[in-house]
């Protein structure tokens, strides 16, 4: 997501500020970010900075910590849930994002990925165009899903691994 969603933002125009792990830096200052916090030893939620939108895509920052890192009608976007409480299984901090949402000045949100032709389309004319760069790391055949998904497991992933599919002869 991170990857493109820092390509995305700059063609929109944004200022855009990437968090990963120190390994991470250089390739997320490729892809355009303005500026790279590594989350191992900066915190983009310790007041200095505010945001208008947050594209939250990993290691779980409490509704508390997202409103101190946003401005007064900033917007945050909850997109993953690894963990959460027992019976909303891992969304939990979505449900409580969207429920607290209507009673602040900032906006607390959710997206659910969906598959359409259009965007499809619109993100492969950015491709086309050379605005857009997918950033493979490296590609496995389809018999080798389980070594991708272990280095996947790893962390180790910078931007996608891609599986290619060939299809047997004769069909
Ligand atoms: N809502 C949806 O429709 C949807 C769709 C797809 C995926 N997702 C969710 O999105 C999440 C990640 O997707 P992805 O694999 O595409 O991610 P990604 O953007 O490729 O990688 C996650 C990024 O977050 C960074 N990160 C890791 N731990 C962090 C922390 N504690 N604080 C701040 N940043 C941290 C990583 O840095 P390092 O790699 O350097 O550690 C990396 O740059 C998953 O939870 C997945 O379930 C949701």
């Amino acid at each position: 997501m991170g990857s493109y969603a820092v390509q995305l933002a700059k063609a929109a125009g944004a200022e855009v500020t990437g968090v990963c792990s120190a390994a991470k830096m250089d390739l997320v200052r490729s892809l355009g970010a303005d500026h790279v916090l590594d989350y191992t030893t900066q915190d983009f939620a310790d007041g200095t900075k505010h945001y208008d939108l947050i594209l939250d895509i990993a290691g779980n920052p409490t509704l508390a910590r997202l409103r101190k890192a946003l401005t007064p009608t900033g917007t945050a976007v909850i997109t993953g849930g690894e963990e959460g409480g027992s019976w909303t299984g891992s969304i939990d901090r979505q449900f409580r994002a969207l429920a607290l949402s209507p009673f602040i000045g900032q906006r607390l949100t959710m997206v659910m990925g969906t598959q359409d032709v259009a965007d499809l389309e619109y993100l492969a004319g950015l491709i086309d165009a050379g605005t857009l760069t997918p950033t493979v790391d490296r590609s496995y055949p389809l018999e080798q899903v389980p070594d991708a998904m272990r280095y996947f497991d790893a962390g180790k992933v910078r931007g996608k691994i891609a599986i290619t599919i060939r299809e047997a002869q004769g069909n």
